[in-house]
């Protein structure tokens, strides 16, 4: 069984994906963590990120693998653990730049794909509903409203002791939110048979309750 959770940046689908996962005890897959390994990996290459036919011979040498641990999962590029480095705001500033190349994407749906195969993953993402897993036994959208979502990125950058104003965390999500919804390929939508679920006014743990409940209401 595989179960898609969609949604913009900051609606928590990270941390319900995970824990919903862990209540299941399935495998979780970040397919964020995806396109932000690739980003890091070409900017160490010093590839332009737009560019197709660099990416193409970087994607022939690049092996991308998870695993996971009792803390998390781990992501490395051709061996080396870039868990932590992919977190990094710089990723986040231009990622969307190499999630628009389709030849990134589909590399990364074959592998994506390929990490699902035999099923009871949670699968996280922009198009996990809509493209990569089509015909998944469940599937949901989260959504929170704006000024929830900019109060989430912003507790969670103070956490990791960045401290940055609203107003600039309100404008980088609304330019990530403009990519994501208007990109030509494959972007964030709801698939059509997908549950909706707004969080903003939900804990992640209630968040989590309600999609369990869902899936199995007894
Ligand atoms: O979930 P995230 O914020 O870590 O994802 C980073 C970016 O990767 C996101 O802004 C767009 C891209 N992405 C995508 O295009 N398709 C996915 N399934 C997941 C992420």
């Amino acid at each position: 069984m595989i179960i898609t959770i969609d949604g913009p940046a900051g609606s928590g689908k990270s941390t319900v994906a995970q824990l919903v996962a862990q209540r299941l005890g399935y495998r979780y897959l970040d397919s964020g963590a995806m396109y932000r390994a690739l980003t890091w990996q070409a900017l160490q290459a010093g590839i332009h990120l737009c560019d197709s036919r660099a990416l193409t011979r970087l994607l022939s040498r690049t092996r991308l693998t998870m695993r996971q641990t009792k803390v998390g999962t781990r992501w490395f590029v051709n061996g080396r653990d870039v868990t932590r480095v992919i977190r990094a705001e710089r990723i986040s500033q231009v990622v969307n730049d190499i999630a628009a190349v389709p030849v990134v994407r589909h590399w990364l749906h074959r592998l994506q794909r390929r990490i699902a195969q035999g099923g009871e993953v949670v699968a996280e993402g922009r198009d996990m509903g809509t493209v990569v897993f089509p015909r998944a036994r469940w599937k949901f959208f989260l959504v929170a409203s704006f000024p929830e979502r900019v109060r989430r990125r912003m507790a969670q950058l103070h956490a990791q002791g960045h401290h940055v104003s609203r107003v600039s965390i309100a404008r980088a999500l609304k330019r990530r939110d403009a990519r994501d919804r208007r990109r030509t390929l494959h972007p964030l939508r709801p698939a059509p048979q997908a549950i909706k679920v707004d969080s903003t006014q939900l804990a992640p743990e209630q968040t989590v309750a309600a999609i369990l409940h869902l899936i199995n209401p007894h």
